[in-house]
């Protein structure tokens, strides 16, 4: 954080101050990537010269430095561009006058080389990254709208020159209530006493009663194990069973079904170890990290095994929990990405410690965790 500050602090000092320097540098080093980099960079490095980064032109080629910051006469570089020793560089077409005498005043004010990266656009013209800012809600639609979302609807509607839909009969009201919080269609019976239920709060009471249903998780728990690439079976040719995936299937449910804080839920997943290592339950969450594809498909690979493995805790968490997929940067940075190659393994160092292990199943139950299978495996443990 402070060192971000610091660089941040540092180039808003260079543009108030440096733009002059800051246009020299910026010249100097598009002369060097463009009449250079082909036969001095790190995969092309002749007689040993690599002009991509300040610290290996300092340290120069086979010959020494190339570069003495703050004395262009001396430095090999600026030598060999004005052909004053028996090196002609670039060795074809010279370079013009004019690039000459660019390089020279660079070389004399230090050579400063603020990285040129495939940075991103400042932060703050990205959408995605927008604090939300409250809207004000409309005034339209007073008779018709029940809630302030109704009057952003009607709204969007007033302006397209449409009407709101009529409202819906109370056996389809029902079965959208159903659908939408369980996923299951009302009894007959159930239709018919919301029909005849003449209170004021019908229908306030049914969605009370559906969202405190055990099937609101497990419908709406599903939409999660959705995102978070869940499997009872790890893919690929194999598809071997993941035997202890349905443990954090229903701790994903129980999670929604007990109204679990979302931060909670975050934390348990990430890092339910970590932050709560005497909590078994908590631990389970955590499973979020073992119930993805198989990634050691190579035998007697192991270290190509962890690095997929790796790569696909820092591709589902940040899809996941950060809302942005971060995969590419797996291999390249991007033009117009935020995240850099450099910031993904740096997200990769976080997880890479992980050791698998398995939370003992007798803690589990006695938190609550007693589902048949539980007691069922239980039961076999102490037999065997
Ligand atoms: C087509 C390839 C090519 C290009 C382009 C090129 N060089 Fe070179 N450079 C070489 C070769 C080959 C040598 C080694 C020459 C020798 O040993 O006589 C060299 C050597 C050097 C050295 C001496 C390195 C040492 O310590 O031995 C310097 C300095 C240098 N080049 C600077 C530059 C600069 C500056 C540019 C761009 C303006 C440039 N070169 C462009 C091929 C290239
Ligand atoms: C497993 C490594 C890897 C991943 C992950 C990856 N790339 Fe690439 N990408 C490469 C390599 C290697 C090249 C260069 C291929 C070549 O030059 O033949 C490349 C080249 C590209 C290029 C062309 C660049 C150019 O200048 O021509 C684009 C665009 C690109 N990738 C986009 C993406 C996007 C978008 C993603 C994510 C959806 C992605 N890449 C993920 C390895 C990867």
């Amino acid at each position: 954080m402070r060192n971000s500050a610091l660089k941040a602090f540092w180039v808003l000092l260079a543009a108030v101050n440096l733009t002059a320097a800051e246009e020299t540098q910026d010249r100097a080093l598009a002369i060097l990537r463009d009449n250079c980099l082909a036969c001095h960079s790190k995969a092309a490095s002749m007689s040993g010269l690599d002009l991509s980064t300040r610290e290996s032109a300092l340290k120069g080629g086979q010959r020494g430095p190339a570069i003495v910051p703050g004395r262009a006469s001396d430095s090999r570089l600026y030598q060999a561009v004005r052909r004053t020793t028996p090196l002609a560089m670039p060795p074809t077409k010279s370079l013009a006058e004019a690039d000459i005498e660019v390089l020279r005043p660079w070389i004399e004010a230090g050579a400063p080389w603020v990285q040129q990266t495939a940075s991103p656009a400042p932060a703050s013209t990205w959408w995605a990254f927008q604090k939300p800012v409250r809207p004000e809600v409309p005034t339209s639609g007073q008779t018709w709208s029940r809630n302030a979302i109704d009057k952003f609807v009607f709204k969007k509607l007033a302006e397209n020159g449409l009407k709101p839909a009529l409202p819906a009969n109370r056996p389809t009201l029902l079965r959208r209530l159903y659908y939408d919080l369980t996923g299951l269609p009302p009894t007959a019976e159930e239709v018919r006493a919301f029909v005849e239920d003449p209170s004021p709060d019908a229908y306030s009471k049914r969605v009370d009663q559906l969202l405190a249903s055990p099937h609101y998780g497990e419908k709406w728990g599903r939409h999660w194990l959705d995102l978070v690439r869940y499997s009872d079976t790890a893919g690929f040719e194999l598809d071997s069973y993941i035997a202890d995936a349905w443990r954090y299937r229903d701790w994903v449910i129980q999670s929604f079904n007990n109204d679990k804080p979302y931060d909670r839920f975050i934390r348990e997943q990430i890092a339910g170890d970590e932050f709560f290592p005497e909590d078994p339950v908590a631990q389970t969450g955590t499973g979020f990290f073992c119930v993805g594809p198989n990634r050691d498909l190579f035998p007697d690979q192991s270290d190509i095994n962890r690095e997929e493995t790796l790569t696909d805790f820092v591709d589902t968490t940040s899809s996941v929990f950060l809302g942005l997929t971060a995969g590419c940067a797996r291999c390249h940075d991007h033009k117009f990405d935020p995240i850099s190659q450099r910031d993904y393994y740096r997200v990769q160092a976080v997880f890479a410690p992980f050791v698998k292990t398995r939370v003992p199943l007798d803690r589990l139950t006695s938190l609550g965790f007693e589902t048949a299978e539980n007691v069922r495996e239980l039961k076999l443990r102490e037999i065997g």
